[in-house]
C-alpha cells in the first residue's frame, strides 16, 4: 500500500554515519526526516508525506487504542481507569446520539433543547449545572480567533512556512491518530510557537459515544499529544461541533476548555462533497469579511472554521491570510484571545497575553521543543524565547506499522465528514415521516 521508506533509510544511514546527530548538524538543520527540524525542512509533499518509524511512538503503540478506530479504555490501563473512576460520577444522565458518523436518523430529541446540544441548536451556554459556556467568539474588539482543525497533515511545511514568515501563530486542533502517524510534524506547532488543542482521537461524532469511550477519545489525544509532544493541552474542539452536556462534562471533568466557532469556511468539503466549489468556501470567506467591514465585530470579535486537512484547505488559507489582515485589527490564538498564560498542564510554557500578541511580542514566543528534550526557556510570566532544539532523534527507520491505517483512515475520515445541516434536514425529514416526530425547528 505504502511505498517503501528505503530511501529514508539510505539518507539515515549517510546522515548517520557523517554523525549528524551532532549539535551542529542539528543546529543546521538539513533535510533529515528523522528530527523536527529536518522534517520541516522537507518541501515535497510527496516525501514530506511517506511514512516512517518513530521509535517513541512505534513503542507505545500497544498502549494506545488502534489508529483511527474508535477508542476504548485500552485494557489494563489503569492510569485511564483511575481518571474515569474520578470524572465519571459527575456525567449528566444523558443517553448517547445517532451513530458514529453523525446519522440522527429515529432519534425524538425535544424541541427545548434540554442538553445544550450544538449539533440541534449551536447551543454554547450549558443547561447542566456546573459547566462553563463554549468558546464561539474572541472577547476582544476586531479580533480573529485564527485555528485550523485534523492535523497534524504530513505536508504541511509549506504552510507553516508561510505562517512563520507572517510571524503568526494559530491554535491547531490535532487528531490524535494524526499525531501518531506524524509525530515529527506535530512537533513542529510546539517548535514554531502555535498552540495545540485536541481534536479526539478518531475523529467521530462526540455525542454518539458511550460516556467511557468519549472519555478515552479525549484521553488518548491528550496521551498522544503528550508522548509526541511533551505537553498536555487544555483545550478541544468537538469534531462536527458536535458536543452536548454530557461530553462537556467529560472534557470539562478532563481540565479541557471547549472551543467552537462562528462562521464556517466549508473548506473541507471541497473535493469531498460534490457540487461544493472553491467559489463556495470563498464566498463563506468573504462572507465573514464582508461582516467585519460592516463593523459587525466592533465590540466582539469572532471565530472561523478552517482547516489543516489538505492541499486546499491549506492553500486557501494562504490566500484569505491577507485578507482577514486587512479584515481585523488582531488575528490571535484562541488561548492568546482568551489571556491563558498556561496552555498546558506543563507550567514551563507560557503564552502571551492578548496585550502582548498584538504589541509585537509574538515574535519571540515560540515554545517549548518537543518533548521538553531541549533546553526550554525559564518561565518569564511574558514570552518564551525561542529555544530549537533537537526532537529525540530516531535510530532506525523501518516500515512504519501505522502506515497502512493512516492511509485507509485518511479516506474514512473524510468519507465520514458531511455536513451538518443536510444531514439535519435530513433528520427532520426521517424523524417526521418515519416516527411523525418533528426533530428540530428551522435554522
Ligand atoms: C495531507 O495533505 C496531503 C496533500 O493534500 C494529502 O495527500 C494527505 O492525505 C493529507 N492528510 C494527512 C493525514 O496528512
Ligand atoms: C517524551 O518523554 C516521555 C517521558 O519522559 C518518554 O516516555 C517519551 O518516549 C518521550 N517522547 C518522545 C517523542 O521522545
Ligand atoms: C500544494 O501542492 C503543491 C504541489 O505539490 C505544492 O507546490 C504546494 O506548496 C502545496 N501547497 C500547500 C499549501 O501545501
Ligand atoms: C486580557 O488582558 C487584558 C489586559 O489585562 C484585558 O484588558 C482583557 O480584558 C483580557 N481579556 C480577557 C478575555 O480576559
Ligand atoms: C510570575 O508570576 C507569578 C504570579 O504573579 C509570580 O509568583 C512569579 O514570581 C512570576 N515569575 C516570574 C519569573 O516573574
Ligand atoms: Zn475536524
Amino acid at each position: 500500500m505504502f511505498t517503501s521508506p528505503f530511501s529514508r533509510v539510505a539518507a539515515l544511514r549517510v546522515l548517520l554515519a557523517l554523525g549528524s546527530s551532532s549539535l551542529s548538524a542539528i543546529v543546521a538543520a538539513p533535510a533529515d526526516p528523522t528530527t523536527e527540524a529536518g522534517e520541516a525542512k522537507l518541501t515535497d509533499p510527496t516525501v514530506e508525506c511517506t511514512p516512517y518509524n518513530y521509535p517513541a511512538v512505534s513503542s507505545a503503540l500497544t498502549s494506545f487504542p488502534p489508529i483511527w478506530e474508535p477508542a476504548s479504555i485500552v485494557p489494563g490501563d489503569m492510569d485511564a481507569e483511575e481518571q474515569w473512576a474520578a470524572i465519571q460520577g459527575g456525567v449528566p444522565d444523558i443517553p448517547p446520539k445517532g451513530t458514529l458518523s453523525g446519522n440522527f436518523g429515529g432519534l425524538n430529541y425535544p424541541q427545548s433543547d434540554p442538553d445544550c446540544w450544538w449539533t440541534f441548536s449551536q447551543c454554547t451556554t450549558p443547561k447542566a449545572p456546573g459547566l462553563v459556556p463554549d468558546i464561539a467568539v474572541m472577547p476582544e474588539p476586531q479580533t480573529l480567533g485564527y485555528g485550523f482543525d485534523d492535523g497534524p497533515n504530513c505536508s504541511h511545511n509549506a504552510f507553516y512556512d508561510y505562517l512563520s514568515a507572517q510571524n503568526q501563530k494559530a491554535t491547531m486542533f490535532y487528531i490524535g491518530s494524526n499525531v501518531m502517524d506524524w509525530p515529527l510534524e506535530a512537533q513542529r506547532a510546539v517548535t514554531d510557537g502555535h498552540e495545540i488543542c485536541v481534536h479526539t482521537w478518531s475523529h467521530h461524532y462526540m455525542t454518539s459515544f458511550t460516556s467511557e469511550d468519549a472519555f478515552a477519545e479525549l484521553y488518548y489525544s491528550l496521551k498522544a499529544i503528550k508522548l509526541v509532544t511533551g505537553v498536555t493541552p487544555t483545550c478541544w474542539r468537538p469534531p462536527f461541533g458536535d458536543i452536548d452536556d454530557r461530553i462537556r462534562s467529560i472534557s470539562s471533568g478532563m481540565g479541557l476548555r471547549t472551543v467552537l466557532w462562528k462562521y464556517d469556511s466549508d473548506d473541507w468539503q471541497f473535493g469531498s462533497t460534490p457540487g461544493v466549489t472553491s467559489a463556495d468556501v470563498d464566498n463563506n470567506y468573504q462572507k465573514m469579511i464582508n461582516d467585519a467591514d460592516n463593523g459587525l465585530f466592533a465590540n466582539v470579535g469572532t471565530m472561523i472554521l478552517t482547516h489543516e486537512l489538505n492541499n486546499y484547505t491549506m492553500a486557501e488559507a494562504m490566500k484569505y491570510y491577507p485578507l482577514l489582515k486587512k479584515a481585523f485589527a488582531n488575528i490571535v490564538p484562541v488561548g492568546v484571545g482568551l489571556n491563558v498564560s498556561h496552555p498546558y498542564a506543563e507550567t514551563s510554557y507560557t503564552l502571551p497575553s492578548f496585550a502582548q500578541y498584538v504589541s509585537g511580542d509574538a515574535g519571540s514566543s515560540s515554545g517549548a521543543n518537543a518533548n521538553n528534550t531541549a533546553p526550554i526557556a525559564p518561565t518569564t510570566n511574558a514570552t518564551v524565547t525561542s529555544s530549537v532544539a533537537p526532537a529525540t532523534s530516531s535510530t532506525a527507520a523501518q516500515p512504519s506499522g501505522t502506515s497502512a491505517a493512516a492511509a485507509q483512515s485518511e479516506s474514512g475520515a473524510g468519507s465520514a465528514r458531511m455536513d451538518l445541516r443536510k444531514n439535519i434536514a435530513a433528520v427532520i425529514c426521517v424523524a417526521s415521516v418515519l416516527a411523525g416526530a418533528l426533530l428540530v425547528g428551522a435554522h
